[in-house]
């Protein structure tokens, strides 16, 4: 797990960007939990942190796609989005980088 920002950084119903292991990571606090996606959207690389968050799917802003904040199944036609797991300390957010999403074949 690495620290990846306090939980006051990141306001309820949103998502922002933090840099982990070189790779560009979007954490999401949703009103079920927290949540991590890789930051850019497989599509065509649109800003997942700046999406809508429903429930426990985020909404791609550049074209609409949805993805499942847990899993970063798609909801929908696409390919999946890596996600990592997410544990709070107190008051500071850790994820554990994950390898890339593989398309399932
Ligand atoms: S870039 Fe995300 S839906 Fe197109």
């Amino acid at each position: 797990m690495t620290y990846a920002c306090r939980v006051d950084d990141v306001p309820l119903g949103e998502g922002r960007v933090v840099t982990l292991d070189s790779r560009r990571i979007a954490v999401f606090r949703a009103s079920g939990g927290w949540y991590a996606l890789d930051a850019a959207c497989p599509h065509m690389g649109g800003p997942l942190a700046d999406g809508i968050v429903c429930d426990r799917a985020v909404i791609c802003p550049l074209h609409d796609r949805r993805y499942d904040l847990a899993t970063g199944a798609p909801l929908g036609a696409g390919e999946p989005v890596a996600a990592h797991a997410v544990e709070l300390r107190g008051e500071r957010v850790f994820v554990l980088v994950a390898e890339p999403a593989r398309v399932a074949a």
